[in-house]
């Protein structure tokens, strides 16, 4: 299995777990911080009528080897019946600092942190978009759920990417094997909203995760710019949007959110970045690769 553990000896670490607070609550279900001996872990616990995301995830942490610093580490998962009630829990590697959508909420970045922030998401994205091939290999995978809630902040400063519930492998879309659930609307790229995508084929689905990226890079960079938190799309749609709401915004409208007004090389050359990779034509975005490359080199030529 993922965690390199087998099931009996997971089955055993989860009932040493002891759960101490409620660090998330969500449509998804809880997420808990818990101890196991002198560790803390997280406890993602599900809703029942949520199965089909806690299968997902467990397999695609069981059947790959998905070992990377900016990929949410796995430990183990469990399924338990307590008085005729199914438990689901997936239990992971903590990181107190939370999501990177609560980090934004609190404070305001350096730019330095920003690059580190964008570079090491790029980075997780990338290893999860590869294919590779060999005993340690992996095939490539696209998430399906970019977003800042679904990215945890480190304390060495990067982020790791969480939430495999709707991850898919090329294999999972050839046998049709698609999640009932969707994706976060606010994130959903132009082609699902118009529903012009072709389901059928794996990268399609790359380019969705590119586009819910570019978004996110648009999050970050404007927190270093002092200004305080905002979701995309922020002024064009509701709170909790609609299928409808978005695809009147980022369709018809073919609105985008407004990149930050500074003249900083490094500012300039995200923005350039972002409007290639949020484009309405999936053609036009870049690969995970494309975008490492940009970054570092923008990262390398900022001195200041
Ligand atoms: N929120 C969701 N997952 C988490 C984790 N693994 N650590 C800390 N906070 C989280």
């Amino acid at each position: 299995s993922g965690s390199g553990l087998p099931l009996m000896v997971q089955r055993t670490l989860a009932k040493q777990v002891t759960l101490i607070d409620c660090v998330g609550k969500g449509r998804y279900g809880e997420v808990w911080r818990g101890s196991w001996c002198a560790d803390s872990v997280a406890v993602k616990i599900f809703f029942s009528r949520d199965e089909a995301s806690w299968r997902r995830e467990t397999e695609v942490y069981s059947t790959v080897l998905l070992r990377h610093e900016n990929i949410l580490a796995y430990i183990g998962s469990d399924m338990t019946s307590r008085n005729s009630c199914t438990q689901l829990w997936l239990i992971t590697h903590f990181h107190p600092l939370g999501s990177l959508y609560e980090y934004l909420n609190r404070s305001a970045l350096s730019r330095h942190q920003m690059m580190l922030i964008c570079l090491s998401i790029v980075n997780g994205l990338l290893h999860l978009h590869t294919d590779i091939h060999g005993t340690q290999g992996k095939p490539a995978i696209a998430h399906r759920d970019i977003k800042s809630k679904n990215i945890l902040v480190k304390v060495n400063g990067e982020c790791c990417i969480a939430d495999f519930g709707l991850a898919v492998t090329r294999r999972h879309v050839q046998q049709h094997q698609l999640s009932a659930r969707q994706g976060t609307k606010r994130y959903m790229s132009p082609e699902m909203l118009d529903q012009s995508m072709n389901v059928q084929c794996f990268d399609a689905y790359r380019k969705c995760d590119v586009y819910a990226l570019a978004l996110v890079v648009w999050e970050v960079t404007r927190g270093a710019t002092g200004r305080e938190y905002r979701p995309p799309y922020h002024e064009l749609a509701p709170q909790d949007p609609s299928f409808e709401d978005m695809r009147k915004v980022v369709c018809v409208d073919g609105a985008r959110p407004e990149p930050p007004q500074e003249t900083h090389p490094t500012m300039v050359g995200l923005t350039n970045l972002m409007r290639e990779c949020w484009h309405q034509n999936p053609s036009v975005r870049l690969p995970a690769l494309r975008i490492k490359k940009t970054l570092l080199k923008l990262a390398a030529n900022d001195n200041s």
